[in-house]
This record gives C-alpha cells, structure tokens and sequence, in this order.
C-alpha cells in the first residue's frame, strides 16, 4: 500500500467519526478505493491458525490466506464443520489444510491444542484468535466459568501464554485478536468482567469480554514486544455472518443492507497476517489502519490506568486458568 493521500486521510477521518459511515459497508467501499488496497504479498508459506474458522469470518479469512499460499491451521468445536471448511478452503487453493478440533470454551481443550501447536515441525507465523460468540443466556462450561469470558478471555489468553512460554511463535510471529466495536461502549472493569447468573446480559457480557482483550493485547506487547512477536487487535466493522445472525437478530434486520460480507469484514486481519509492512503493534486495526480504543468519554483509561488494567486482569486470568488446569 502507498501512504494514503491527503483527500484518503480527510475523508478517513470523515468515516470514522459516524459510527454507521466506518463499521458498515460504506466504510470497506469507500476506504478501500481511496488506499488502492492490494492483497497482502508476504502470506506465501506463513503458517497460520485461525480459531473460529468453520464460519463467517474465520472462513473468510481461511479462503483468503490460502489462496494467498499460506499453510493453514483450522480450529473449530466440531468435525462436521471442520470437515466442510477444509474441503471449501481446498476449493480455492491447493496449499496445506490442517484441521483442529476443540472447544475453545474449556481451558483443558485449549491446553492441548496448545500442545498440538508446538509440537509442529514449524513454529506459527501468525495466530488469528478470531473464535467467538454472543450467548443470550447465562452458560457455565464444564469447567465452571462462564463461557463468554472463557471463550473470549481466558482462552485466548492461556493459547497464546502457552505457545510463547514453549516456542510455539516464529521470531516475528504476530498474534491477532479479532474483538468488537461493541466493546465502545464499556469501560474495562475486572470487579464487573465474570458476570452472575442474576446481572448475565449477553450483550453487555460480550462487549465486557471483549473490551477485556483491548486490555490483555496492548499488554503483551508492552511485556513480550521485545521478544519480536507482536500482538494486534482487529475490529471487523459489522459483517453479515451466523454469528451476527444468531447473536443480535434484531440488529441484523435492521442493518442489513449496510452490512459488510464476510471476507469484507475478514479484510484487515487477512491484511494484518500478510502485510509486508510492519503495522505499528499493540492497537487496534480497522481497515488496514489503527484506530482509537475509546470513543465515549466515560469508557476512557489513562495511559497509567491501562498499564495497571494489563498487569491485573492478566494476574487474574493466570489464576482462574491455574485453578482449573489443577484441578
Ligand atoms: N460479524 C460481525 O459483524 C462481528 C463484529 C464484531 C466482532 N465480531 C467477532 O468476529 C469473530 C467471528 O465472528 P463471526 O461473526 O464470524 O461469527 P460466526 O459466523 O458465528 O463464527 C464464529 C466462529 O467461532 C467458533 N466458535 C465459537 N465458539 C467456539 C468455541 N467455544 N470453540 C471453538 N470455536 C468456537 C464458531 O464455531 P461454530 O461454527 O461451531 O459455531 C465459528 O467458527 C467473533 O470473535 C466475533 O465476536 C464479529
């Protein structure tokens, strides 16, 4: 990509202070013009896993990669579905297809998925932490959390402590978490994160949990940045996928007709896992380019917060990951 022109930077401006102009399709059609966007050039033999990958824009994303030559790693919770990605992936690419099966919300599955990875011959490239739902109802997992912060928050957290603790990463892997602009609208709060069967609302658990990520990445990057491997957070706009169908179907009806597709939406990570260009680490992407983690006053962290933010959930999720893998 050439650095975008005066006119591209005004009118992304423009964009990204209506929310509906920058999440929507309007945002992907216009952006993507006015950067000349090409596909990233330097996916050709990068090992890649994407969690999520059996649906919407893990799938998308899957599609992409492998058509751009990248060695593929699909994780997903059933075999059926695993079985269906790797043969629609194959459709559009002959490169490698590997298929993971494991439920993202246990901390045991996540563990030995973990294993499975460091033990490949090659050590991962890039890691798209890209799994997830929105659960209307109050589920605890068979572990005894609840399986929005599990999926969302402990998971990813103990996949990528686990693979960086055993050599899983290459010496410039990057890891991507694919969050939500949902989590705008909350102000991160570990004593408010694990919801109670009593207060449990699904939007208000998943946009916590995800805010909880833009919390947890910039805090890998401050203390393993170093180290060469970088963490980044992407926010897909809003794109049409089962996901969102199941999830928030009123919110789909009405925005239907502003809704990105799914490779669309899958653009900025496909982007961020095989750009030769080395995105500045540790923010948020939509679009191909870094954006604010705040937009409302009341959900803004000072630098100094942040920091103590990073070091106390990511205490807090050694500790529920420790209790339950001792158990
Ligand atoms: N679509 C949007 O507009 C939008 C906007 C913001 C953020 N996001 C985020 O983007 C990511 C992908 O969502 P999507 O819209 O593509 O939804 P989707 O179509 O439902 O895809 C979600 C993927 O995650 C998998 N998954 C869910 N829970 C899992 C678990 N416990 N273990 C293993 N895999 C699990 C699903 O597997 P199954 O196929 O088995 O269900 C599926 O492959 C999510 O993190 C979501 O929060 C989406």
């Amino acid at each position: 990509m050439n650095a975008p022109s005066p006119l591209a930077n005004v009118l992304d401006a423009a964009l990204e202070a209506t929310v509906v102009g920058s999440f929507t399709r309007v945002g992907y059609a216009a952006r993507s013009r006015l950067d000349g966007w090409s596909d990233p050039t330097a996916v050709a033999g990068r090992t890649i896993v994407i969690t999520g990958a059996t649906s919407g824009l893990g799938l998308a994303a899957a599609v992409r990669l492998a058509a751009l030559g990248a060695r593929l790693h699909l994780v997903g919770r059933s075999e059926a579905k695993l079985a269906h990605a790797q043969a629609h992936v194959r459709l559009h690419s002959s490169s490698e297809v590997i298929t993971h099966c494991c439920d993202l919300s246990l901390l045991r599955e996540t563990r030995r998925l973990g294993e499975t990875l460091v033990a490949l011959a090659t050590p991962l490239d890039v890691l798209i932490q890209n799994a997830g739902a929105l659960l209307t109802s109050y589920t605890p997992t068979s572990e005894g959390i609840e399986t929005t912060v599990a999926t969302h928050v402990l998971s990813p957290y103990l996949l990528t402590e686990y693979l960086l603790a055993h050599g899983g990463f290459a010496p410039h892997a990057r890891d991507i978490t694919v969050t939500s602009g949902g989590m705008y609208s909350e102000r991160f709060n570990l004593a408010t994160l694990d919801m109670s069967p009593t207060t449990y609302r699904g939007t208000v658990a998943y946009a916590r949990a995800k805010r909880a990520q833009c919390v947890l990445i910039p805090h890998w990057q401050r203390i393993y940045g170093s180290s060469g491997v970088s963490f980044h957070l992407v926010h897909p706009g809003w794109a049409a996928t089962p996901g969102l169908s199941s999830g928030i179907p009123q919110f789909e009806r009405v925005t239907k007709a502003l809704l990105r597709s799914a490779d669309q939406g899958a653009d900025t990570m496909v982007w961020l896992a095989g750009t030769s260009l080395d995105p500045a680490p540790g923010r948020l992407w939509l679009d191909r380019r870094p954006r604010n983690l705040y937009r409302l006053k009341k959900t803004r962290l000072s630098i100094s917060e942040e920091i103590a933010a990073g070091d106390t959930l990511a205490q807090w999720c050694k500790e529920r990951v420790e209790e339950v893998l001792s158990d």
